[in-house]
C-alpha cells in the first residue's frame, strides 16, 4: 500500500531542486501533487513528468513571499483540487555576501531572503490553515545546517537567520496545533546539489571540499537524499513525531 494515497500535497519551490524530487516522491507513494513555483514552466514540467510516471498532479506559478497571491492559490486549490492535507515550505533562496558588504546590497538580500524563507513559510501556511486543520494535515518545512550555526562557508547572516526562524516556526507551530492532530515537522539538509549552489560548486572548489571534509559520509548529497525524509514526514510512518528536525547533512552537524 502506498504511504501517501488518498492524500492532497502542496509542494512550494517544486520546480526544480528538492521541492521537485519531494514532489515526486510524494506522487509515487498515491498523492495528488499540486507543484507550486515563482517560475510557472518549471512548475508545469514536474507536474509533467509526474503525470507521465503514471501520478496525479497540476502545476501552478506562486511566488511565496506575495501573501495575497498565496491566499488567492489556497482558494484556488480548494476549488479546483480539494482539501489539502500535506504542506511542504521548500521555495528558499540564498545569497553569499555577508553582512561587510555594500549597505544597499546587503539590506535588500536580507529583505528578498527573509521574503521569500520566512515570510513566505508563513504566508503559504496561513494560507492552507483550514485545509491543514480539518484534514489532521502534516506540514513539512525545510530548514537547514543553518537552522543551528553559521556555516564554515562564505554565507549570509539573514540565510542563517531565516533558517533558524523556520525551525522557530516549526516548534511554535507543532505546540499550537498539535490538539487539533496537525504535525508539523522539519528537515535539515546538508549540502544538496542543486541550482542554489552550482555557482559555488562550479567557481568555489575550495569552499565545497570544505564542507565535504566536515561530513562523515563524505560526500554531497542529492535531492532523492531528501525524499525519504520527507515521506516518513508527511506519512502516518511519523505518526507520534511534531515539532522535530530530522537532518538529513551526510552527519555534518555530529561534529
Ligand atoms: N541545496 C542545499 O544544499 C540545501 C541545503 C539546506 C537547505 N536547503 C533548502 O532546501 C530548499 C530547496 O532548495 P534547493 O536546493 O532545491 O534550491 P533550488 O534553487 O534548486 O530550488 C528552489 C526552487 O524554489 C523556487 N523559488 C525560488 N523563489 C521562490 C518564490 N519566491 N516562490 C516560489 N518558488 C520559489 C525556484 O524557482 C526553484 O524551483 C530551500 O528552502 C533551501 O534553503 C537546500
Amino acid at each position: 500500500m502506498a504511504l501517501l494515497q488518498n492524500h492532497i500535497a502542496v509542494v512550494t519551490g517544486a520546480g526544480g531542486g528538492i521541492g521537485r524530487a519531494i514532489a515526486l516522491g510524494y506522487a509515487r507513494e498515491g498523492a495528488r501533487v499540486a507543484a507550486l513555483d515563482i517560475d510557472p514552466a518549471a512548475a508545469s514540467e514536474t507536474a509533467k513528468q509526474i503525470k507521465g510516471a503514471g501520478g496525479k498532479a497540476d502545476g501552478f506559478a506562486l511566488d511565496v513571499s506575495n501573501r495575497a497571491d498565496c491566499n488567492a492559490i489556497a482558494k484556488r486549490i480548494a476549488d479546483e483540487i480539494g482539501r489539502v492535507s500535506i504542506l511542504v515550505n521548500n521555495a528558499g533562496i540564498t545569497r553569499r555576501s555577508g553582512i561587510g558588504g555594500d549597505a544597499e546590497t546587503v539590506a535588500r538580500e536580507w529583505d528578498d531572503i527573509i521574503g521569500v524563507n520566512l515570510n513566505g513559510v508563513f504566508n503559504v501556511t496561513h494560507a492552507f490553515l483550514a485545509p491543514l486543520r480539518a484534514s489532521k494535515g502534516r506540514i513539512v518545512n525545510l530548514g537547514s545546517i543553518q537552522s543551528f550555526v553559521h556555516v564554515r562557508t562564505p554565507s549570509s547572516p539573514a540565510y542563517t537567520a531565516s533558517k533558524h526562524g523556520v525551525l522557530g516556526f516549526t516548534r511554535a507551530l507543532a505546540a499550537e496545533l498539535g490538539k487539533d492532530g496537525v504535525r508539523v515537522n522539519a528537515i535539515g539538509p546538508g549540502l544538496i546539489e542543486t541550482a542554489i549552489n552550482a555557482n559555488a560548486r562550479a567557481n568555489h572548489p575550495e569552499m565545497i571540499k570544505t564542507f565535504i571534509d566536515h561530513t562523515p559520509l563524505g560526500r554531497a548529497g542529492q535531492p532523492e537524499d531528501i525524499v525519504g525524509p520527507a515521506i516518513f514526514l508527511a506519512s502516518d510512518l511519523s505518526a507520534y513525531v511534531t515539532g522535530s528536525i530530522v537532518m538529513a547533512d551526510g552527519g555534518y552537524r555530529t561534529v
